[in-house]
């Protein structure tokens, strides 16, 4: 029976592969939290998520509400953070335990108000200089002390984000180090000691050991990727956790002349053979790639360019020689190539924007 769909394929040990790595990196006294938002940067939250806890993962870090209440009602009982401030339903996240991120004096007042019966935890939230959330040193104070002085709440955590710790030029990282340690020893001073501080992306995890403080909070490097060329070469031993592939569903003969799909983009230069792939943008592949030169796909070992107009659910490759039938399988993206870094720096964009889009289509599957 053909039975062939789009399939992300997680390999369960290569995410252990990537922990460890990171983890040999690390005082033994930092922990590590683990970003699991945007469905585990696309690797499927909740089998990741369970994975990463057998495996000694204490700390998980989402974004939303949502993502949190989804990771206690699947069961999963490690410490939670949620990166953003959230003003509806804390009493819920309050009651599952997910610690909160505050970033102001409204977001703490807000803490303050749902925190009746359980202790609500809280992340402080200090800008250094990322400048998307929370405020600088002398407001982050004010805030803490709000939050120290409110009965039901533990102020637990104090936190940033570096903007550019992926970059060679260290400065601008270490400004904002040196912005949070006066942050530190501002709350010190007024007696507020809190006990988890962490500041290290994936990037900082790597470049700067000095960052890592209590918990280091890692993303795209335990799923085996890096945010930048720079950041790469410090750690090529992190390997991609997921093999992207889907099915061939249609072969054919091509005539030299013959034009392919939406624009008639491209016509075949000589005869060949072209295979039709059940995967296209709603799946998740850059439309923008098409007729790009690094738009190709892995087929029986060999890479095959795709040609013409990547379509909503379908491209085609041109196969050339290759002996295919349809249910082969077909690789997007694999950690020997083409990687997810590449087709993202093709289409002037990211690994994390590919991994993350992924469509409800493909399916997750872990090895
Ligand atoms: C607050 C916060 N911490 C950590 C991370 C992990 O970043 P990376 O995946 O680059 O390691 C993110 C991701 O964007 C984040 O928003």
């Amino acid at each position: 029976m053909l039975s062939g769909v789009p399939r992300a394929t997680v390999s369960l040990q290569t995410l252990t592969h990537n922990l460890g790595a990171l983890r040999s990196r690390l005082r033994p006294e930092t922990d590590i939290l683990v970003p699991v938002k945007a469905d585990a940067y696309g690797h499927g939250v909740v089998a990741t998520a369970k994975y990463l806890e057998n495996e000694g993962v204490l700390w998980f870090g989402v974004a939303t509400a949502g993502e949190a209440l989804e990771l206690r009602a699947e069961g999963v009982s490690s410490n939670i953070v949620i990166f953003t401030p959230v003003y509806n339903g804390l009493e819920d996240l309050i009651a599952q335990d997910v610690a909160l991120s505050v970033v102001d004096l409204q977001s703490a007042e807000a803490v303050i108000r749902a925190a009746s019966g359980q202790k609500a935890r809280v992340h402080l939230k200090v800008d250094t200089g990322m400048g998307r959330l929370g405020e600088g040193t002398e407001a982050s104070l004010a805030t803490a002390k709000r939050l120290a002085c409110a009965r039901n709440v533990e102020l637990e955590g104090l936190w940033t984000h570096f903007a550019c710790s992926d970059e060679p030029d260290r400065s601008y990282t270490e400004t904002q180090l040196g912005n949070f340690h006066d942050a530190v020893s501002a709350l010190e001073r007024e007696g507020l000691e809190v006990p988890l501080k962490h500041t290290a992306n994936s990037a900082a995890t790597l470049a700067y050991p000095e960052s890592h403080f209590d918990l280091v909070r890692p993303g795209i490097a335990v799923y085996g990727y890096h945010s930048s060329p720079h950041s790469a070469a410090l750690a090529p031993e992190l390997t991609p956790a997921m093999t992207l592939t889907a099915p061939v569903t249609f072969v054919k003969k091509v005539e030299k002349g013959q034009s392919l799909s939406y624009g008639a983009l491209w016509t075949a230069p000589e005869d060949t053979t072209i295979a039709t792939v059940r995967f296209g943008y709603a799946d998740g592949y850059p439309r923008v790639l098409s007729t790009h030169p690094a738009a190709q796909v892995r087929l029986h070992g060999r890479r095959c360019p795709i040609v013409g107009r990547v379509c909503m659910d379908q491209l085609l490759v041109d196969v050339g020689e290759l002996d295919v039938q349809v249910d082969d399988r077909v690789v997007l993206f694999a950690p020997e190539g083409p990687t997810a870094e590449e087709l993202g720096e093709a289409a002037g964009t990211i690994s994390y924007e590919l991994l993350v889009r992924l469509g409800a289509r493909v399916t997750r599957e872990y090895v």
